[in-house]
């Protein structure tokens, strides 16, 4: 994906950077290069789930997600390097996740990464995971279209949920964020109240397909209120109370509870969305810093962008108000090192690099004036997706 904007440089300079992602119960290790257009290219990347180790208890512990880094990152490192036939003198940089995250395995990534910058003498540049979710769409080309800054982007993750203005690198305005659970952590809690198993978000969308949404009707919190932050929490207590009154709990009711939820989701998406799409188009058209030629972008990206059925819900109210709609391919939804060496890499290019003597930050808002105001919202939270 290229990346064009009046404050991003014309031309960069080539650029090959190793990332690292430990944040949370992905391990992930990529090559990203950038080439002089500012053209990503994904050479390598690894990632191994540790779903299998936190499925015992129903969701991520800490302690556990912190020791399987610490024990598989040197070979899916090792592993990223030799698909893409490099060696350490062929890197520019190496990025990792110092934030937000759980501290454990942040640390575990983050003190790797030093260790491997301060061998070779390479920059280490400390990237914010929500910024690299948030620059995702740009590292993958789809279908030919290009997209570019300022663009209006839902952030849905399993610790995050927010609407921000994306206006360049660096430049985040959220517009508004979560004032209680995120929707990952919904849609995983859920899931465990019906047994769906975990993790929960796909186990969910795979139960809804087959389901009846009308059967059961759930709460669609500050749907038409004004502003665009969210609540899910409520949501979650309604999917409890619901299933405590099915008599027979079985594969069906989990069907039609799933779909119920979904789409109660789909229309709090959307109602925020659609909000959020109008203080996009107003700021841009007083502002006048979106030139005309240049269409207005609803972009989705997290975990939970991985939802076909929401995926859908977000491009259709998109395209009904004259937005283009764009969402990363799956594979990058989720959490992955090439979106992490991405903006390593969109950093280093800016001239930016950090000290090795920084600390991990577990809570580390994208837009801190924001987070300030209202540090109740969403403050960087991010924490067990149980
Ligand atoms: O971005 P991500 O991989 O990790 C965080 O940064 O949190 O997001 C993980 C979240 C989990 O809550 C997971 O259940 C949810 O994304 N998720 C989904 C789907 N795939 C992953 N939620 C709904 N539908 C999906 N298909
Ligand atoms: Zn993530």
């Amino acid at each position: 994906m290229q990346i064009r904007s009046n404050d991003t440089p014309a031309q960069y300079r080539p650029l090959t950077i190793l990332g690292l992602e430990t944040s949370c119960d992905e391990t992930a290790a990529a090559l990203v290069r950038l080439d002089m257009q500012g053209q990503a290219h994904i050479l390598s990347d690894q990632i191994y789930s540790q779903i299998d180790e936190h499925a015992l208890y129903g969701g991520v512990v800490p302690e556990i997600a912190a020791r399987a880094h610490v024990g598989v990152l040197d070979t899916l490192i090792a592993r990223a390097m030799k698909d893409a036939g490099l060696e350490f003198c062929d890197l520019d940089g190496i990025a990792a996740t110092t934030g937000p995250g759980l501290v454990g395995g942040v640390m575990v990534g983050m003190m790797c990464a030093k260790a491997i910058a301060l061998a070779q003498g390479l920059p280490f540049l400390s990237i914010n995971h929500l910024e690299g979710h948030a620059l995702s769409p740009l590292l993958a080309r789809q279908d030919g279209k290009t997209l570019e800054f300022p663009y209006l982007l839902l952030l849905v993750s399993g610790g995050h949920t927010q609407l921000l203005k994306v206006e360049g690198l660096g430049q985040y305005t959220r517009l508004g964020s979560t004032i209680d659970d995120a929707l990952g952590e919904a849609f995983d809690k859920s899931a465990k109240i019906m047994g769906l198993g975990f993790p929960g978000g796909p186990a969910l969308e795979r139960a809804a397909r087959k389901g009846d949404p009308v059967r059961f009707s759930l709460p669609r919190p500050l749907k038409g209120k004004p502003g665009c932050d969210f609540s899910f929490s409520g949501l979650k207590s309604a999917v409890r109370r619901c299933w405590e009154t099915v008599q027979i709990k079985d594969d069906k009711a989990r069907a039609d509870l799933s779909a119920a939820f979904q789409v109660a989701v789909a229309d709090v998406l959307t109602d925020r969305t659609n909000n959020a799409m109008d203080e996009f188009a107003k700021a841009h058209e007083q502002k006048k810093t979106l030139p005309k030629t240049l269409p207005k972008t609803l972009v989705v990206a997290g975990g939970v962008a991985a939802n076909a059925y929401l995926r859908d819900q977000l491009e259709r109210t998109a395209t009904a108000r004259g937005f283009a709609f764009m969402a990363p391919p799956l594979r990058l939804c989720t959490d992955n090192g090439a979106m992490i060496a991405h903006a390593g890499a969109l950093r280093l290019s800016a001239g930016q690099s950090d000290d090795l003597n920084i600390s991990a930050r577990p809570r580390w808002p994208l837009d801190e004036q924001a987070a300030k105001a209202h540090p109740a919202s969403g403050y960087g939270r991010k924490g067990p997706k149980s």
